[in-house]
């Protein structure tokens, strides 16, 4: 599934980008090797790395 469609970034990819240290969409655009263009894309990628953390905080505890 494509999370961004203007850059063809799937959501796998955004994991990746969240795994290797991804904390701002910005860092997930960079780790994609590609720009934000119309930003649709730019809240699901927040909430990604919401939920990513969510996940690591409830790990921790
Ligand atoms: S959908 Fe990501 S920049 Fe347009």
């Amino acid at each position: 599934m494509y999370v961004c469609n203007c850059n063809g970034i799937r959501e796998r990819e955004v994991r990746a980008a969240i795994d290797a240290g991804a904390t701002r969409p910005a860092d997930i655009f960079k780790a994609c090797d590609s720009r934000p263009q119309c930003a649709r894309c730019v809240c699901e990628m927040r909430d990604m790395i919401d939920e990513s953390r969510e996940t690591l905080r409830f790990a921790a505890e």
